[in-house]
């Protein structure tokens, strides 16, 4: 197995974005230029957004993803929204143990661990990011870390079960900056964290699953990120809220 035989995916993480009326017209906006898109195509909208998300998407080409889960089915966890409660809605993917929330929430190795298995047990497709912040690089230790990140967000997550998981490999010093790593960095800790799968799972597990990169990559880059043979699509952020730039990504995904 190869590239050729993954499938590619190209997601938006919208964050912390867009009213309902501006999600629909992004959607809207987005539909028309990606319907023979070659790759996945995923929008990872708030929250508030998926019932417009869904109703928007509806009998498109482009799926609905949330941008975090919690791992507990139901209770007092006051603010928190459930994997069943996304799967409901119709809910397909879940971005989960984002460096955002890892560095703003209080997210650790082991909760990202819980709402991976829990997002699995719903039926959701977790999109599961890990990364290197820039001290981590500066001090070497970028694989190891990565490596750690990634075994531990799938304790207890079966081979069969990986059939639904997504990695995203997101180094936090490009995420937001302008600062994307080079097609060959991206491609080196893509290629580890392959590597990493296969301890765990073994070499077809490894090769079947898709690994994307997410950090800066925008409309002029993809394409050559893309191009790299580890890299299996991306998530992105500030260019999945302008639906030509993430429709040009898309294309590039499509292509390469
Ligand atoms: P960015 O964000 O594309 O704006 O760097 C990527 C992400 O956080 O998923």
């Amino acid at each position: 197995m190869n590239k050729a035989v993954r499938k590619a995916v190209i997601a938006g993480n919208w964050k912390m974005n867009k009213t309902r009326p501006e999600a629909k017209e992004l959607i809207e906006a987005i539909k028309p230029l990606v319907k023979d898109a070659g790759c996945e195509v995923i929008c990872c909208v708030p929250f508030t957004n998926l019932e417009t998300a869904l109703e928007a998407t509806k009998g498109s080409n482009v799926k609905v993803g949330a941008e975090n889960c919690h791992f507990e089915k139901s209770g007092a966890f006051t603010g928190e929204i459930s994997a069943e409660m996304l799967t409901e809605m119709g809910v397909e993917y879940v971005v989960l143990g984002h460096s955002e929330r890892r560095q703003y929430f209080g997210e650790t190795d082991e909760t990202v661990n819980k709402r991976v298995r829990a997002a699995l047990a719903a039926g959701l497709k977790p999109i599961v990011c890990v990364g290197e912040m820039l001290k981590d690089r500066e001090n070497g230790i970028t694989a190891e870390l990565v490596a750690m990140q990634t075994k531990i967000a799938l304790k207890d997550v079966t081979a069969e079960e990986m059939k639904n998981v997504i990695i995203a490999y997101e180094p936090v010093w490009a995420i937001g900056t302008g600062k994307t790593a080079t097609a060959e960095q991206a491609n080196e800790v893509c290629a580890l964290i392959r590597s990493t799968l296969a301890s765990l799972y073994g070499a077809e597990v490894a090769e079947a699953t898709t690994i994307q990169y997410g950090g800066s990559m925008n409309a002029k880059n993809a394409e050559e990120l893309l191009a790299q043979p580890d890299v299996d699509g991306g998530l992105i952020g500030g260019a999945s809220l302008k639906a030509p730039d993430f429709a040009t990504i898309v294309a590039a995904a499509t292509n390469g």
